[in-house]
């Protein structure tokens, strides 16, 4: 790989402050994202998926939660040195997110049109009119029928499909160059979830932004990214092409949530899960934090934190054992 990432993230960790302690919660993650390309990240819920988006958004100031180590580099930057008023300019206009539940994120109060407009003279000079007609475009861009009629619209006149186009539409007004989406499509049902993750596709393809697309779901990830990082428990436990990972995971982690994506030609109504779950972050477990869980999993698994394997063309596992899940 010679290009230069647009996104990398080196070695980053973060800690919850708890009772004077420290609990790690995000443990030496790296990864990287080039314009135009989609990085997924995938892991259940509890694996530090949100806490690793909102660090490199720098949403966690101020918050019990911090970036204890590491660098977030963007477009030749590095981000967690950066002064706060510059993180500001930053966010919302070169990076944007977009999160699980747009009515979190929706104003009630406000029309549609006036946070969009809000959100466009915040990093743009421009007219009240110009940006209501730039809101309009947007609206359009994002498939929302009538846009001129929409922009008088209250987020509650609309249907969770539509706020979550509206949230898209907020997130690229500036033309970002990175989209941080997290779980977009968790909370729609299943045919508006194909559409939202079409419309991601076309927009990227139009604008050419770098996607971070995160999922619990495996089967969501599958279809529009070129590679993927699986977490577990806050760290990266396998990192791969799209491909490489279809063809060979290698984690037993990464095995377990492939053979639980649901197979729609499949009659069966259930599901092989990984049994157990994820361990909350003030549950000590030595050496690999899935031994409990793992079906592989031998005496040096409890004692020893594994060190990344790595294979041919940027495959990495987190495992003492990488090859007995291998196929
Ligand atoms: N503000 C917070 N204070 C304390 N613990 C938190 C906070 N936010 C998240 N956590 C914990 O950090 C872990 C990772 O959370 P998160 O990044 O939200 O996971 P994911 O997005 O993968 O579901 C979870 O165990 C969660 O309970
Ligand atoms: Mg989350």
């Amino acid at each position: 790989m010679t290009e230069v990432a647009l996104l990398e993230v080196r070695n980053l960790c973060i800690a919850v402050a708890s009772g004077g302690a420290l609990l790690p919660v995000v443990e030496d993650v790296s990864f990287a994202v080039e314009a135009g390309r989609t990085l997924g990240i995938v892991g259940e819920s509890g694996c530090g998926k949100s806490l690793t988006s909102l660090a490199i958004m720098g949403l966690l100031e101020g918050s019990q939660v911090r970036i204890t180590a590491g660098e977030i580099w963007f477009a030749g930057r590095e981000l967690t040195r950066l002064p706060a008023a510059e993180r500001r300019a930053i966010m919302g206009d070169q990076m944007a997110m977009i999160f699980q539940e747009p009515m979190t994120s929706l104003n009630p109060v406000y029309r549609i049109g006036d946070q969009i407009v809000e959100v466009l003279r915040q990093h743009r000079t421009m007219s009240r009119r110009a940006a209501l007609a730039r809101a309009a475009e947007l609206l359009a861009l994002v498939r929302i029928p009538a846009p001129e009629e929409r922009l008088k619209s209250y987020p509650h006149q609309l249907s969770g499909g539509m706020r979550q186009r509206v949230m898209i539409a907020m997130a690229i007004a500036c033309d970002p160059g990175l989209l941080i989406a997290d779980e977009p499509t968790t909370a729609l049902d299943v045919t508006v979830q194909a559409q939202i993750l079409d419309l991601l596709a076309d927009l990227q393809a139009r604008t050419g932004m770098a996607v971070v697309l995160i999922s619990h779901d495996l089967g969501v990830i599958a279809e529009t990214c070129q590679t993927i990082a699986v977490m577990y428990r806050g760290r990266v436990v396998e990192s791969a092409s799209a491909a490489g990972l279809f063809a060979e995971a290698r984690h037993p982690y990464t095995r377990g949530l492939m053979a639980s994506i649901p197979d729609a030609d499949a009659d069966c109504e259930t599901l092989p899960a990984i049994a157990g779950r994820v361990p909350r972050i003030d549950e000590q477990i030595g050496g690999c934090a899935f031994h409990p869980r793992c079906p592989y999993a031998a005496s040096r698994c409890t004692l020893e934190t594994p060190v990344t394997a790595t294979y041919p063309e940027d495959h990495f596992v987190l495992c003492h054992f990488p090859d007995e899940a291998a196929p």
